[in-house]
């Protein structure tokens, strides 16, 4: 089975492919490079022994698409591409609305037009806005946001649903991510974002290479056991079995499916930062500073349904990322 991975040279992409190849499918790569190395091509290829077929191309290009299409039976797509810095997004809405829903919709166009009825979407628990209680459950209501990135991915999965009422017998799995961090074990793929990071993780890996002086805790003062924010962390490599299982399902079923990828666990930043510390036995740099607009105290993942449909469950603890990230970290900042 052939399938396109858009977006495949970034973080969660690469950890996807390497599973896919692993799993014995045929990878081909679209990605534009925008905030990815093709460097990553060739870790993969290390990694497997495998190189997968790369375009570096945007997915909003409909003619360069049409070529992939044209050049290879695609059987399914698992579509990452699309920008993701929700405080970058609230400054330039259109760009981030031009670039996620056009290369979505191109996509689909293309699918169409070459038969291609799988699709595995890079949606986010972003969807759950700040109205609903968690832990977060897939029937609840999901069509709110607080950023334009965010409203991207409620959008996309709105135009997915709405194609695949039109087109019954298309499959779209709809997985809302909810934070994911760590790294291969092998060390030679991992977050590695351009600039200074705006999450957590890769902004610790980096005071702990000594990048960068210090992290600020965005507020300490928060209705939470101790103070700071609550997230459900979740090992890369887990997010990227998840995919393959989607398509697993994807492949027997039609219609669409919305379902989370978490651990179902709320971790604080101050247990993450107390984790990363411990298992790596290092010091890290860090002051408490004010809250970031926009974040929200504490959310988890329901992630009861996951198992149900799909018999995916996250297996990595947090000492397992932590100790990931920085073994990666370590290896870039040579
Ligand atoms: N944080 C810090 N200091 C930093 C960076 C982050 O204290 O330098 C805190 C944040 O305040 C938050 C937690 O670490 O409490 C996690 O922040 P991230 O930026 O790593 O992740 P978010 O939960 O903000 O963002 C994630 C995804 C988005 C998604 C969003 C939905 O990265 O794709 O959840 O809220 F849209």
């Amino acid at each position: 089975m052939k399938v396109l991975v858009t977006g495949g040279a970034g973080y969660i992409g690469s950890h996807t492919v390497v599973e896919l190849i692993n799993a014995e499918y045929s990878v081909v790569i679209a990605d534009d490079l925008s905030n990815a190395r093709h460097e990553v091509i060739d870790r993969v290829q290390a990694i497997t022994g495998t190189r997968p077929l790369f375009y570096q191309i945007n997915c909003a290009d409909k003619r360069e698409l049409q070529t992939v299409f044209t050049r290879n039976e695609i059987d399914a797509v698992i579509h990452f591409a699309g920008f993701k810095a929700v405080g970058e997004s609230v400054h330039k809405p259109l760009q981030y609305y031009r670039n996620n829903l056009d290369s979505t919709m191109t996509l689909l166009e293309v699918m169409e037009e070459f038969g291609c009825k799988k699709f595995i979407f890079s949606s986010s628990a972003t969807v759950y806005g700040p109205e609903n209680p968690h832990p977060y459950k897939e029937e609840m209501p999901a069509i709110q946001s607080s950023s334009p990135y965010g409203w991207t991915k409620v959008m996309i999965e709105r135009i997915l649903t709405d194609y695949t009422t039109a087109h019954p017998d298309f499959c779209a799995v709809l997985l809302r991510y909810f934070n994911p961090i760590g790294a291969h074990e092998s060390g030679l793929l991992g977050d590695d974002p351009n600039g200074i990071p705006n999450n957590l993780m890769p902004y610790i890996a980096r005071v702990a290479a000594g990048q960068l002086e210090k992290l600020t805790i965005f507020g300490g003062d928060y209705p939470t056991p101790d103070g700071t924010c609550q997230r459900d962390y979740l090992h890369v490599v887990d997010l990227a079995v998840g995919h393959l299982k989607a398509l697993e399902y994807a492949k027997s079923h039609v219609g669409v499916e919305a379902i989370n990828l978490g651990t179902g666990n709320g971790v604080s930043v101050f247990e993450l930062v107390q984790a990363f510390e411990k298992v790596n036995n290092i010091k890290l740099n860090y002051i408490i500073g004010p809250r970031r607009d926009g974040d929200l105290p504490a959310f988890w993942a329901d992630a009861t349904k996951a198992k149900a449909l799909l018999g995916w469950e996250a297996t990595h603890t947090i000492e397992d990322m932590c100790e990931s990230a920085w073994g990666f970290a370590k290896n870039t900042s040579l």
